[in-house]
């Protein structure tokens, strides 16, 4: 399908990633939280204080399928916790090759300090709440991937450098 996935914990740098590998490897870029943002007229801590969090993964799977039938040779970065259902882990395979941008908590905390838009990390003590969700979280991402980059302290010209080498010696 030609498509490169961006996957990974909030915070991790998907979405920059994504605009620059698109402008670098000339293909579109479309991020599956803005696309539920789209389809629902309504920003995702909208969907999470009225529908719940239960809905919003439903939103992420019926996303997934409906770019497995739409969308080829295009960047593709996904919501943080999207790679935690199984379902999704396989549809992610099936739409491209997958690159987790992997990072460690402390940096992760400090790219996030004070942002609002994340609801998970809306919480009295939300270094802990990164902590734990990344624990929990990392094996999933591991097992949804094809390669992992680790980007604490990289600049993005090293993470771009270091997904293109990727993609360009497995997958073209
Ligand atoms: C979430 C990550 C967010 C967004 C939602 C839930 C998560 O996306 O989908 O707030 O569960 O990790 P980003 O990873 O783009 O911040």
């Amino acid at each position: 399908m030609g498509n490169v996935i961006l996957i990974g914990f909030m915070g991790c740098g998907k979405t920059t990633v994504g605009f620059r590998l698109s402008y670098r490897l000339r293909k579109p870029v479309t991020d599956t939280d803005k696309e539920i943002e789209r389809e629902e007229k309504r920003s995702i801590s909208d969907i999470f204080a009225t529908d719940g969090e239960e809905y919003f993964r439903r939103k992420e799977t019926d996303c997934l399928r409906k770019l497995i039938k739409s969308v080829r040779n295009h960047i593709i970065s996904v919501g943080g916790g999207l790679p935690m259902r199984e379902v999704n882990r396989q549809l992610l395979h099936e739409l491209g090759q997958v690159f987790y941008l992997r990072a460690e908590a402390e940096t992760i905390y400090e790219r996030l300090r004070g942002d609002t838009t994340r609801p998970l990390l809306q919480c009295s003590d939300p270094k802990e709440r990164i902590r734990s969700l990344m624990e929990q979280r990392d094996e999933y991402y591991m097992e949804a991937s094809d390669a992992v980059i680790q980007v604490d302290g990289k600049s993005f010209e090293q993470i771009l450098n270091e997904i293109e080498a990727e993609y360009l010696n497995k997958f073209k």
